[in-house]
């Protein structure tokens, strides 16, 4: 059976992008696979965090993960940090990927151009390794991720070449990154050129925004002095993100959303973006709210870090065998 496996940092207050480009699409493989979705807390580290953030962006993302469909009884949801496995196997994992290769990843470039040299955590470097062990443990077929994490997902496959050329064929399992056409990028609404990002936190929609606030926010969303509703990126990038929110809401194309609001006015078509969006969040927060206020999150981390560790601790054996550590069963 098909294994799909992936994970969300509790960094910040979750976005639109998130919800479009990640979560949105986590329950969807739930019919047609075997389902692990984990919260990467150890990754939320590599960034300075306070601790009580860090703990309720934990318990938000749980809480997230179930209002949006996913099924404790169909697929597992855990804490990376409940599973030692996690940070056994990037142990072993960090000598086979290099300083050279890392240091050009995209996501390392930007975060660390960004803080004071000095204070820059090995961890930030080392991500990918951390991540790599993260998909490897679970023998991961499938990892969808939104756009920015592919290179991550890239590198992992180099690795897994690089170690199982060396140690045996299918000892690792070889992942893919499954990118959804439509959503894959959301842009922030104030500057529709960047990324809507919870660690640059500008012309986001929080899920946590009331209706209010995200129809403010996108009434006074940038757009162009073309005047006429289109799909074009490079010119309009913020009417084409528009659509690309609306479209993906609606599970139809860009090109398909343009040609419904081809004679419509900006402020028309704003409104109607505005309702898809509060259509879509209202109930998924009212789900949010109860699975907070009931507490009901507990159970599933815990059962959920029971179910994973008994898998990963199997793929840690078979790997640990094969570098030449001494079991005592040897
Ligand atoms: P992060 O916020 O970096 O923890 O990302 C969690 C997941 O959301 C990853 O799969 C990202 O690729 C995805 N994601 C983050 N921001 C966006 C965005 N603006 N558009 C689409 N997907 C996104
Ligand atoms: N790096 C991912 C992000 O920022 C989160 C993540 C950590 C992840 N480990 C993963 C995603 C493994 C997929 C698979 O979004």
């Amino acid at each position: 059976m098909t294994r799909i496996l992936s994970g969300i940092k509790p960094t910040g207050k979750l976005t639109l992008g998130n919800y479009i480009g990640a979560l949105r699409r986590f329950k969807d493989f739930q019919e047609s696979g075997e389902v692990f979705i984990f919260i990467a807390d150890l990754h939320a580290l590599t960034l300075p965090i306070d601790p009580n953030d860090l703990r309720e962006n934990s318990r938000d993302l749980a809480a997230f993960y179930l209002a949006s469909g996913l099924d404790p009884k169909k697929c597992t949801i855990f804490l990376q940090s409940s599973v030692s496995a996690h940070a056994e196997l990037n142990a072993i994992l960090q000598n086979y990927l290099f300083m050279g290769e890392l240091s050009r990843m995209t996501q390392f470039k930007d975060k660390s151009a960004k803080m004071n040299g000095n204070e820059i955590g090995l961890g930030l470097f080392a991500y990918p390794v951390l991540m790599a062990s993260d998909i490897l443990l679970y023998d991961a077929n499938i990892v969808p991720v939104g756009e920015d994490q592919t290179q991550h997902v890239e590198i992992t496959r180099d690795l897994v070449k690089r170690f199982n050329h060396r140690y045996g064929d299918n000892m690792l399992i070889m992942p893919r990154a499954q990118v959804n056409k439509v959503g894959a990028r959301i842009m922030s609404l104030t500057e529709p050129t960047k990324k809507m990002s919870k660690s640059d936190p500008k012309g986001d929609i929080f899920l946590k925004d009331d209706e209010k606030t995200i129809r403010k926010k996108i009434m006074s969303a940038v757009t162009d002095m073309v005047g006429k509703v289109q799909y074009d990126p490079e010119n309009q990038p913020g009417i084409s993100n528009l659509l690309n929110i609306y479209a993906a809401l609606s599970d139809i194309t860009p090109e398909e959303a343009a040609e419904k609001f081809k004679d419509s006015g900006y402020g028309d078509f704003k409104r109607a973006v505005a309702d898809k969006v509060i259509e879509e969040l209202t109930p998924f927060k009212q789900r949010y709210q109860e699975i907070i206020d009931s507490k009901s999150y507990i159970a599933v981390l815990e059962e959920g870090a029971a179910k994973a560790n008994a898998i990963a601790s199997k793929t840690l054996k078979r790997v640990q065998k094969a570098v030449g550590l001494l079991g005592f069963d040897d």
